[in-house]
């Protein structure tokens, strides 16, 4: 297809608009189809060529959004084609819905919003809006003065081969972990004094991954209990370990977490089917999954998270279908359905119109959110990324009162986080919403040799965080 932009400065912007309705169109190939976008004035045009189907659209615009609505347009008029989340292409759309309530919109006047100005469907705006009262009243319950902590455990026993996280499979790095167990727990000690020094409230700790749960029992405990005695956790309100994968969860580990404090986990089957857990090379069973999550549910201690994929290859709408009706059965305190991310190192999709399977799969998310939210789940955190099927979310649902903050605050961007371990990025955020980020070296290896860096850092960050609590 040929893109032709006439006094249009946004070309990124434009592009990927068109790649919305034309997933992995090569702007280079002349296959006779062609859009046309330009601007004079505040006269805009679009004129799209699709199959020998032609769409133009001339009217005024004043504003960016106003702008490329006609382009939506004469693309949604020739194509035919439903785009869920319309032309909000950013990672972070509940943003944007809390600041609409905020300002004072109405329910209807916020629906009525996203569907016209930004295009969503009227099942993402719902979704969103609900999302956005979910986040709403979690937000209200904090203040400046309250951070989070997150400490990373970038291994797994095997790399999935979709997985789109920075993580080392254990079998290869193995010798790497006690080590790495160790410094983490100096850069805990070390954020710990920070946040003490600046006289921060800890409401939440996340220890992710990777899989934290492929350390030995006694590499845990050494973690959890250096968070335990670093940290005063008189004001915390949520500990969660992401156990993941099932292959790694044993009652001894499980004891720890428990002794340790641990209120919230997660294990994760991704699919309840068998075959597509191989071929995506998950190396756990169907029947492994039940086992943990029916040991951790009978210690009655957990709010267990289970992590969903939908749009996984080879799944069919029957087995998508048992796959959420048995998460349902097992009532955990959250479930968190993901779409599909597909990065170039794991593209398993090779069809050049991707637009059918996106189809297929969005009915399937569709049909997944109003299930889940009939069996008693509302959604209270949401994100998108790149590069993820048909542009969808992924969405994170809870029973009532058992929403992850941590998940929440991550999102909106409005707290504070002292993070630790490689790949872990620490955040402070202003009160006028200015954030300054920190970065630790991405991979374990890096992380154990730059550890002198990792230490420096975190104490020029201090100076951030400490700004922060000053500045507008
Ligand atoms: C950081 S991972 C850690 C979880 C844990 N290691 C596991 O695999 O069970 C968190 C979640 O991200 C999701 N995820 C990872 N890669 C993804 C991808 N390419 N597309 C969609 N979701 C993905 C999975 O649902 C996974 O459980
Ligand atoms: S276990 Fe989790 S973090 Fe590790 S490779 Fe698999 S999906 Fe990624």
């Amino acid at each position: 297809m040929k893109l032709v932009l006439n006094n249009i400065e946004d070309i990124y912007e434009s592009e990927n608009l068109v790649r919305l309705f034309f997933p992995g169109v090569n702007f280079k190939e002349d296959d006779g189809d062609y859009a046309v976008f330009s601007k004079s004035g505040n006269e805009v045009l679009a004129k799209v060529c699709y199959k020998g189907k032609v769409a133009e659209i001339k009217r005024n615009a004043s504003d960016f959004w106003e702008t490329f609505a006609v382009l939506f347009s004469a693309l949604s008029d020739v194509t035919g084609r439903d785009i869920p989340w319309g032309m909000l292409t950013g990672v972070r759309p509940i943003k944007l819905v809390l600041d609409l309530i905020n300002k004072g919109f109405s329910k209807k006047e916020v629906l009525k919003t996203l569907e016209t100005k930004y295009k969503l469907s009227p099942q993402k705006a719902r979704l969103s809006y609900l999302t956005a009262l979910s986040e709403k009243k979690i937000l209200s319950e904090t203040d400046e003065k309250s951070i989070s902590i997150y400490a990373g455990i970038p291994f797994c026993p095997t790399r999935c081969n979709y997985c789109s996280f920075v993580c080392e499979g254990v079998e290869k790095h193995r010798d790497l972990v006690p080590k790495y167990v160790s410094l983490l727990s100096e850069e805990i000690k070390l954020s710990a004094e920070i946040a003490r020094n600046l006289g921060y409230k800890v409401e939440t700790i996340y220890v992710g991954g990777g899989t934290p749960t492929v350390l030995s029992e006694d590499e845990l405990y050494m973690l959890l209990s250096s968070i335990n005695s670093a940290f005063d956790k008189s004001c915390l309100k949520e500990f969660t370990v992401e156990a993941g994968r099932p292959d790694t969860i044993t009652e001894g580990k499980l004891s720890v977490l428990k002794d340790m404090g641990v209120g919230r986990i997660s294990i994760n089957p991704q699919t309840l089917n068998d075959d597509i857990l191989k071929d995506i090379g998950r190396h756990h069973t169907v029947k492994q999954f039940y086992d943990s999550f029916l040991l951790a549910d009978k210690m009655k201690f957990f709010d267990i998270n289970i992590d969903l994929i939908a749009g996984l290859p080879k799944e069919s709408d029957a087995s998508f279908e048992n796959t959420i009706n048995e998460t349902v059965k097992l009532s955990p305190a959250n479930i968190t359905l993901h779409t599909l991310t597909l990065k170039r190192s794991a593209d398993m999709y090779l069809e050049k119109d991707l637009y059918e399977t996106y189809q297929k799969v969005s009915a399937r998310v569709l049909w997944a959110d109003e299930y889940i939210m009939g069996n008693g789940y509302s959604p209270y955190y949401l994100y998108r990324q790149k590069n993820t099927i048909g542009g969808l979310e992924n969405t994170g649902f809870s029973l009532p009162n058992k929403e992850g903050l941590y998940n929440v605050f991550i999102m909106d961007e409005s707290q504070s986080i002292l993070a630790c371990g490689a790949g872990a990025s620490s955040k402070a955020v202003g009160k006028g919403g200015k954030i300054v980020r920190s970065f630790n070296y991405k991979y374990p290896l890096e992380y154990i040799r730059g550890f002198s860096d990792i230490i420096e850092r975190k104490k020029k960050f201090q100076k951030e965080l400490n700004l922060s609590l000053q500045t507008e």
